[in-house]
């Protein structure tokens, strides 16, 4: 049986994809710090009794190799990051030692005293800048200036030279505006949501003209199931989204419409992030066949009934960050 280690496995993506790996009959080691406030522990943990969760820092050489060496993993998932772009540019020093001395530490450690044979990389859209087409597909222009984008750039530069040099199989994954219970609150569909359930207001900055490339969770695990599975992901990069673009207006007019009595509220404000859009994912259709489904019309409602279900039960309070 294939063991993968998920760093940041307790994390909001980590978590979907713990469920459904071991779903797939793989056993799973999750690694993680636990530093990322979220509220859905209890519900996921519960429904993975099999699954090995370590606390520990990516950047703590000596705990890593234990458990390099007790569970040797064939497969390693590296989702640990500081994984929000506002973080990132409050604690930048933080941003850079995480992602960037976190991996490198990683691969210090797999090269001691590991057989892995797979490595998946978890990058963003963050890493393209200002998009300069759209759909940006794989070959656009690696442009960030923002840092968490830069971290992203240069973990992917690290996974390529380190696994090619070792002989190990990577991919590196492109996400994109991930939504679901139990992403971090302060994420934009979370936000809004709360935002509304609570103010009966939502605010949009510069008429919410900017693009984003929705994508529901469940599509995107999917996606990831594929990469794992597939001898057609080696040493590839992959875009994986919904694959279409939609502006913060309509996802603010959709949470409205299904919330009674909300308003929006249109503010003026510099842009902090950059201007993005659709992914092109062709060529993860095409060599993967990964067919996302799930529309926003579809998937923001979803997530609307199940915060509605849980606000009683836990602080859904935003992060001050934000
Ligand atoms: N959510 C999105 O929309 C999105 C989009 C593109 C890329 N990503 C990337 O996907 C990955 C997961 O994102 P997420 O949304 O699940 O974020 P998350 O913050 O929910 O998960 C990240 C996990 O990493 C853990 N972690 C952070 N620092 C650590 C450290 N030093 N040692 C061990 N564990 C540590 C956190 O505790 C957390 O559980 C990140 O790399 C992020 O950059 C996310």
């Amino acid at each position: 049986m294939d063991t993968v280690l998920i760093t940041g496995g307790a994390g909001f993506i980590g978590r979907y994809l713990a469920r459904d790996i071991l779903k797939a009959g793989m056993k799973v080691i999750i690694f993680d710090n636990f530093m990322a406030k979220s509220v859905f522990y209890q519900d996921l943990y519960r429904q993975e009794p099999t699954r090995i969760s370590i606390r520990g820092d990516v950047r703590d050489y000596s705990l890593l190799k234990e458990v390099f060496l007790r569970y040797q993993p064939g497969i390693v998932i590296h989702l640990a990051a500081i994984s929000d772009a506002n973080m990132a540019l409050q604690a930048p020093q933080e941003c850079l030692s995480i992602n960037v001395d976190g991996l490198n530490n990683l691969f210090s450690v797999i090269s001691q005293a590991a057989k892995v044979r797979r490595f998946i990389f978890v990058s963003s859209s963050y890493v393209y800048g200002n998009f300069h087409y759209e759909p940006a597909d794989e070959l656009h222009p690696l442009d960030s200036q923002h840092i968490y984008g830069i971290t992203k750039i240069r973990g992917e530069r690290i996974t390529a030279d380190f696994c090619v040099k070792s002989n190990i199989d990577y991919t590196i994954v492109r996400p994109t505006a991930v939504y679901g219970l139990g992403s971090s609150l302060g994420r934009i569909c979370c936000r809004m949501i709360i935002d509304a359930l609570t103010k009966k207001e939502i605010i949009v900055h510069n008429d919410g003209n900017q693009k984003l490339d929705f994508t529901q969770i469940d599509d995107l695990i999917q996606g990831f199931l594929k990469v794992i599975n597939n001898s057609n992901a080696k040493n590839q990069v992959f875009n994986l989204s919904r694959g279409k673009s939609r502006t913060i207006a309509e996802l603010a007019g959709l949470i409205a419409k299904n919330i009674p009595g909300v308003k929006i509220i249109n503010r003026t404000a510099g842009f902090k992030k950059p201007l993005r859009g659709a992914l092109d994912i062709s060529k993860a259709r095409d060599m993967l066949g990964f067919s996302p489904f799930v529309d926003i019309e579809e998937g923001i409602p979803v997530l609307i009934n199940d915060l509605i279900r849980i606000k009683d039960e836990y602080d859904l309070s935003i992060p001050s960050m934000y």
